[in-house]
Formats: structure tokens, sequence, C-alpha cells
């Protein structure tokens, strides 16, 4: 029979390397896209090497719509495509909107174009927590409103999960869900492929990881007086390979036809609040190593807190989030270990 084939895009970044691990992994052909601006062709081969299988990789801008019809959809015959090609730093976005909203909203539309104008019906768009914002009650589910996006970057992921809705509304027979993943952490467990963050890292578990392998001094952690039980900001961490695994249950739901409407939204988190402190606690305890930290003032911009309702995720995909926090946690000091050869 032949094998069911699907593209991702920027499939050489982080979420998306994995993603295309456990497709793979699960039985599909899977075709890479990615421009490489701000990941590494090495992602692409760590997928070959985990899954023994040559994956095909076509090194294009998803903001060239020409290019993306040469290149990749008159030669590849995918029928789904994941969408995870955008920028995605927070303050970045607030410096350089322009950039965020041309990038962001061009990519995905032009993805969903050729989608549509060659008969391609599925699509899974790369979502965010973000889209809450600071939600008025905890734990989110999907029917939780969004709020008022607080950056460019936030107002990107709402903005195409709308034009996601009403293309797929528009569009006689395409389907599309929005994952609203809440914050991914770790790697995959062979530490071949894992987060790649270029400069000084944004988020937490990449600067703890880099803090520990004494390429950072010292971890700032953000405040310690929200109104948390320990002060500091609490967040659903989700290992990076169970955020994989969604997306094939995801991808599966839609070739099946098990969607109960042709736009659906999940949540993809484990349901768990962990604190700022607690995560830097657990780490030193998992991986047996002290970690240099200190409290910092609040950084702008912050929720104080959120994590995820996952009930829908695991009644109508079948899925749930699997691996234990250590775990993950030994994986990402892993793969810190494995980029810069310590033993
Ligand atoms: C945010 C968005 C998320 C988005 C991501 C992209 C929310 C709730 N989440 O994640 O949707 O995809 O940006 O980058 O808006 N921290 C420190 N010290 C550090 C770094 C972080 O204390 O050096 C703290 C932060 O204050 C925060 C937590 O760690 O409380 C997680 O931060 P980070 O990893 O940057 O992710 P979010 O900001 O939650």
């Amino acid at each position: 029979m032949k094998k069911h084939c699907v593209l991702v895009s920027g499939g050489a970044g982080y979420i998306g390397s994995h993603t295309a691990v456990e497709l793979v992994e699960a039985g599909y052909d899977v075709v890479i896209a990615d421009n490489l601006s701000n990941s590494e062709i090495t992602a692409v081969e760590g997928v070959r090497r985990i899954t023994g299988v040559e994956v095909p990789f076509v090194e294009v801008d998803c903001c060239d719509r020409e290019a993306l019809r040469t290149k990749l959809f008159d030669r590849y015959a995918f029928d789904s495509a994941i969408h995870f090609a955008a920028f995605k730093a927070v303050n970045e976005s607030v410096q350089k909107p322009l950039e965020y909203y041309r990038n962001n909203l061009t990519s995905f539309m032009n993805i969903l174009d050729l989608m549509r104008a060659t008969g391609r019906p599925n699509i899974l768009f790369s979502s965010s927590c973000t889209v809450y914002g600071e939600p008025d009650r905890q734990p989110v589910t999907e029917e939780t409103p969004r709020k008022p996006a607080t950056s460019p970057y936030g107002n990107t992921k709402q903005m195409c999960e709308d034009i996601l809705r009403d293309t797929v509304n528009a569009s006689e027979g395409m389907k599309g869900i929005a994952l609203r993943y809440f914050n991914p952490i770790g790697a995959h467990p062979s530490a071949l492929i894992g987060e790649l963050p270029r400069g000084v890292p944004q988020n937490l578990v990449p600067y703890i990881t880099q803090t520990a392998a004494g390429l950072r001094e010292c971890l700032s952690v953000f405040g310690d007086d929200y109104p948390t039980p320990d002060g500091s900001n609490i967040r659903d961490y989700i290992d990076v390979v169970d955020l994989a695994r969604a997306h094939v249950a995801a991808i599966r739901r839609l070739i099946e036809g098990k969607n109960r409407s042709a736009y659906e939204i999940f949540n993809i988190g484990t349901g768990n609040g962990v604190s700022v402190l607690e995560l830097v606690h657990r780490f030193e305890q998992a991986n047996g190593l002290k970690l240099n930290y200190r409290i910092a003032g609040r950084r702008a911009g912050d929720i104080i807190a959120i994590w995820a309702d996952p009930t829908r995720a695991n009644e109508e995909l079948g899925w749930r989030a699997e691996r234990d926090l250590d775990d993950t946690l030994r994986a990402a000091w892993a793969w810190e270990k494995h980029l810069r050869g310590i033993e």
C-alpha cells in the first residue's frame, strides 16, 4: 500500500525535527522543507540517523510562493502539511513587527493557498498557549476565550488560527487542526536532535542547560514576587517527543476523517503547572548537579501562570503526555552535553 506523505515545513527546527522522526516511525513518508534561517541542516541529518530513512529535504523559503510550487508542490505527492516554519521570539517580534507579520503570515498563507489549489486536504498549524494571554481561570480549555495578543508574535498565532479556520470552512474537502502548545522542552532520547538556540537563549530550559555547561555564568529567575505558591511563574512544560506524537495523532485523525468539523483546536500540554523555581530544582536533582542562579526582576510581558486542560486531546486524539519530567530534564542535559562535547 502506498504510504501517506506529510510535508513538514520548518522541519529542521526544534519541534519540526522531532515531529519528522515520530511521523517516520509511525510509518509515514515525510518531506522536510526549511530555509535554514534559524535552524541547521544537522537537524535533518539527525532525523535521518535516528530513523535510518533518507528523508528528503528541500531548502526553500515558504514566503517564496513560486519556489514552493516548483521545488515542493510540483515534486512531492503529500496530502498533508504540518506548518512549523515561523519566527518565534516574543521580544524580537516587538522590535521587528513587520518582519514577524510578513514572515509568519505570508509563509502560512502560501502553504494554505497551494494546498487548496492542488487539492491537498489536511493542514496542521503550530499554535501556542500564548493565544490565551493571562487566563482568568486555570487550567485552560479550548473554550477559554482568547485574549488580545500582547506581542506581534502572539498576534500572528491568533491570526493564523483564524486564517486556517476561514480557509478550510470556505474550501470543500479541506480540514485543519490548530495545536496549541504549552512549553515544549527536552530533546530526543538519542541526543541526536534537540533545541538549537542561536545566541543567548531566551527560553528557560536552554538557558538552564547552557548555564550547567558553563556557557552562561548564571541563570536569572525572572521574578519571585508573583501571586503563585513560591512567587515564580507557572507553566506547563511538555516533553518535545510527547508533543511530536500529538502531531502524529492529529494527522492520523485528519487522514482517517475522524475530525468532527473542518476546523478543530487542541491544547497540547501535560495538565501540570510547574513553577520556574520548581523546574530549576528538578533539573538539579534529576541530573545530580548544582545550578548557579539568582532571583532577578520580572521580565516584561510574562504571564503569571498558565497550564493546560488536555482532556480534549486525551479523549479525541487518543494522545496523552507520557514522559516523566525528570527524564525530560535528563534528556535536555544529555543534548547540551552532546552539543558541547561534555562527558
Ligand atoms: C512564551 C509563550 C509561548 C511561546 C514562547 C516562544 C506564553 C505563556 N508563552 O513562552 O507561547 O511559544 O514564549 O518563545 O506566553 N525564565 C526565567 N529565566 C530565563 C528564561 C525564562 O526565569 O532566563 C522564566 C520566564 O519568566 C517564564 C518561564 O521561565 O516564567 C518560561 O519562559 P520561556 O521559556 O521564555 O517561555 P514562555 O515565556 O512561557
